[in-house]
């Protein structure tokens, strides 16, 4: 049987799709990109370009940056060269009826050998997917941006194939990730789910007033960040000291902002158009910030830290 994935197809050319085309193509992999929208494609390789040449100001990867975009050949159907695919990352908007015609589309199309994987945050997948796929799915959460953030959540479904399972975590931990395998499936897996319950407290505490958002996130990274790569979140109650913490969750309640309640805050930044750093407001204001360039910087400072934490490994 064959190891690696030398024919990767991606499709979705969006957030995650470009920077997991970049991912699979700065691996050796020979990478289709495919995405509905003219547009998405030619922004999705613009992106790479310009990540590629972040990546070489660190001398993260030695690659020759022609080579790498080389690799990856922009596609707005899925054609008849998706059969030649060995690995196929669906990475296509959360919607169950996309992401359902699609899964039938690729049980037709790809190779009986072809493994599929979708990327999906929320969803149970395998109950979009049909037959002649099950035992060949899996669901592989990335993490953005993809090419540098190394956790990638891997779900099996409940007839995926142990050997499709290992294939895929071969090919992934050979790229530099890192590979956490779920018992089973749970919609947002396990770091959505803590980022979730984080998000909630974020948005009740600017939604009542109590902080700023600029204050919260300057508490946050002189205290969380700079604690999280030491102790992890779960170590950190035994350094805390579990009597403590048991004490803490049992004493004065705090009353946590409960359940999915809406945020007005975040309710009136969407409805004004204010999407984030891609139309330049968001909490804060980035007008005059040139996107591209947004993105390297953020590139650059994740890529310092990670390579601080390799050092402890
Ligand atoms: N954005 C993140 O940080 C993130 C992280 C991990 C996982 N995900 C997951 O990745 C998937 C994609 O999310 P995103 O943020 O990249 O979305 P996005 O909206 O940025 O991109 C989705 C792309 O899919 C394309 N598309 C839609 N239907 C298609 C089809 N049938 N064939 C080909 N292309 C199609 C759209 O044109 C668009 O370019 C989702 O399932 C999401 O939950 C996102």
């Amino acid at each position: 049987m064959k190891k690696g994935f030398d024919q990767v197809a991606v499709i979705g050319a969006g957030t995650m799709g470009h920077g997991l085309a970049l991912l699979f193509a700065l691996g050796g992999s020979a990478v289709r990109l495919v995405d509905v929208s003219r547009e998405r494609l030619e922004r999705a390789m613009g992106l790479i370009r310009s990540h590629l040449s972040g990546l070489n100001l660190q001398r993260e990867y030695d690659v020759e940056m022609e080579m790498v975009l080389k690799r990856i050949a922009p596609e707005q159907a899925l054609g008849d060269g998706i059969s030649e695919s060995d690995f196929i990352v669906e990475a296509i908007v959360e919607k169950a009826e996309a992401k359902q015609a699609l899964f039938h589309e690729l049980g037709r199309w790809a190779a009986a050998e072809t493994i599929v994987a979708s990327t999906t945050s929320y969803m149970n997948v395998f109950s979009l997917a049909p037959e002649a796929l099950q035992q060949r799915l899996l669901i592989a959460h990335f993490y953005n941006p993809p090419y540098i953030i190394p956790l990638v959540e891997i779900v099996p479904g409940p007839r995926t194939d142990p050997a499709v399972l290992g294939r895929v975590k071969d090919h992934l931990e050979r790229l530099q990730l890192t590979c956490i395998t779920m018992k089973k499936y749970i919609p947002g897996f396990i770091i959505n789910r803590l980022q979730r319950a984080l998000g909630r407290e974020i948005f009740h505490l600017i939604d009542s007033g109590v902080a700023e958002p600029g204050e919260i996130d300057r508490a946050a990274k002189a205290s969380l960040a700079i604690r999280l790569p030491v102790m992890g979140v779960v170590a950190r109650y035994d350094f805390a000291g579990l009597d403590a913490t048991l004490n803490n969750i049992q004493g004065e309640p705090i009353h946590l902002a409960s359940g999915d309640d809406r945020s007005p805050t975040l309710q009136r930044l969407v409805d004004a158009g204010h999407y984030g750093v891609k139309t330049g407001q968001g909490f804060f204001d980035w007008s005059g910030r040139d996107l591209e360039e947004l993105l390297q910087e953020r590139d650059l400072r994740l890529l310092q830290v990670r390579k601080l934490m390799k050092q402890w490994d």
